[in-house]
């Protein structure tokens, strides 16, 4: 067989992970043969942009960042400046001829994957996401590495905020979800955590900043997603994104927003750290290692077997496959209800709000 991949939107730590695996088991395994497309469905634009993979390659990629591949947010082939250019993609494959596409991606990426499997196109797609905020799996790649690097970035804030009696916010990545926000700060012993799924109230954190202070605990630090707003408000978008469709605005300012509003109540000294890309970028833990590894076998095992229009996915400790259309149908956010929340409010975190976490729910996992 010949089988394409491509890595499409942001990119996440483990990404070349999955090359790597699907490179090595297609050809030691099954004796196929692999073509690492450029750029997204970018690279199946007219001329095509494409180069073998050999495991010479791939060797080394289990530990690097990025992706060999290329990356672009900007190409929809349905809508490229206004103009659908999907006949394009299909023209590629066929030219190629490509028994099998393989799409890494997130939400965005695999909705473009499934809208082409509805035209024919023999994909599977591999759950990618720093969020993890895909319902269809229980987990995601890049998601570990990401709460591993907003984790070690909240220790060394610690020390810092005592030695300065200050009220640190840090920002970290989520979009509508907080995931990240929610298992960094839990790890790394926040005091608040804001995340979009409780929209938050300023006294709420002023009066947790109060109770530490009685406490003698002269510093804060405050773990707020990037889709955190607060009640009765909306999340705070880059200005011009507002009018844009959800999927397209970029986030910007959480955690300022709130850090002023509690300044200006507290007049207590305050800082701000956006963790941004650092969370995408590095080396991917073991954690991540592993699962990527198994999604790209377990990927080329399923263009092998023609499973297409289908995304593999991870329940618990088993893996197996999910319909496309489902696995794009659902975004996975934190409950209120969930044991994960509950154990956070019984450690003494304020969520910013009244939680009636009762634990009724599965946590991190799903
Ligand atoms: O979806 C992954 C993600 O890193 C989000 O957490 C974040 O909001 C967004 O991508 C940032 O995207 P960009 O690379 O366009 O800034």
């Amino acid at each position: 067989m010949k089988i394409g991949v491509l890595t499409g939107g942001g990119d996440a730590p483990g990404l070349n992970a999955v090359v790597r695996a699907i490179v090595k088991s297609a050809i030691c395994e099954y004796g196929s043969e692999i073509v690492g497309i450029l750029n997204g469905f970018g690279g199946l634009l007219s001329p095509p942009s494409v180069r073998p993979l050999s495991l010479h390659d791939v060797r080394g990629l289990v530990a690097r960042g990025g992706t060999v591949l290329g990356t672009t947010l900007r190409a929809n082939p349905f809508a490229i400046e206004g103009k659908d250019r999907s006949k394009e993609v299909l023209d590629s494959v066929r030219w190629l001829g490509l028994d099998g596409l393989v799409v890494i991606g997130g939400q965005g990426s695999l909705t473009i994957a499934h809208r082409f499997s509805e035209k024919g196109l023999k994909v599977v797609g591999v759950p990618k996401t720093i969020d993890n905020e895909l319902a269809a799996t229980s987990v995601s790649f890049g998601f570990n590495t990401a709460v591993a690097t907003a984790s070690d970035a909240i220790d060394k804030l610690q020390t810092t905020a005592e030695s300065h009696h200050r009220v640190m916010f840090i920002e970290v990545m989520g979009r509508s979800t907080g995931w990240i926000a929610l298992a960094s700060g839990i790890s790394g012993g926040a005091d608040v955590i804001l995340i979009p799924e409780i929209p938050y109230r300023i006294e709420r954190i002023v009066e947790k900043i109060h109770e530490r202070k009685l406490q003698g605990r002269e510093y804060t630090i405050v773990v707020v997603a990037e889709g955190a707003f607060e009640e009765g408000g909306s999340p705070s978008y880059m200005g011009e994104d507002e009018r844009k469709p959800p999927e397209d605005r970029r986030l910007i300012g959480a955690a300022e927003r709130v850090a002023r509003a509690v300044g200006a109540a507290t007049g207590l000294d305050w800082r701000v750290t956006v963790l941004g890309h650092l969370q995408r970028g590095g080396v991917p833990t073991p954690h991540d290692r592993i699962l990527a590894t198994r999604f790209g076998a377990g990927a080329v095992r399923a263009v092998q077997e023609k499973a297409f229009g289908k995304m593999v996915a991870i329940d618990g400790a088993q893996m197996h496959l999910v319909p496309l259309a489902e696995a794009i149908s659902k975004v996975k956010r934190v409950s209120p209800e969930s044991e994960l929340v509950w154990t956070a409010r019984a450690l003494g975190i304020s969520l910013g709000a009244q939680v009636a976490a009762n634990g009724s729910h599965a946590s991190l996992d799903g």
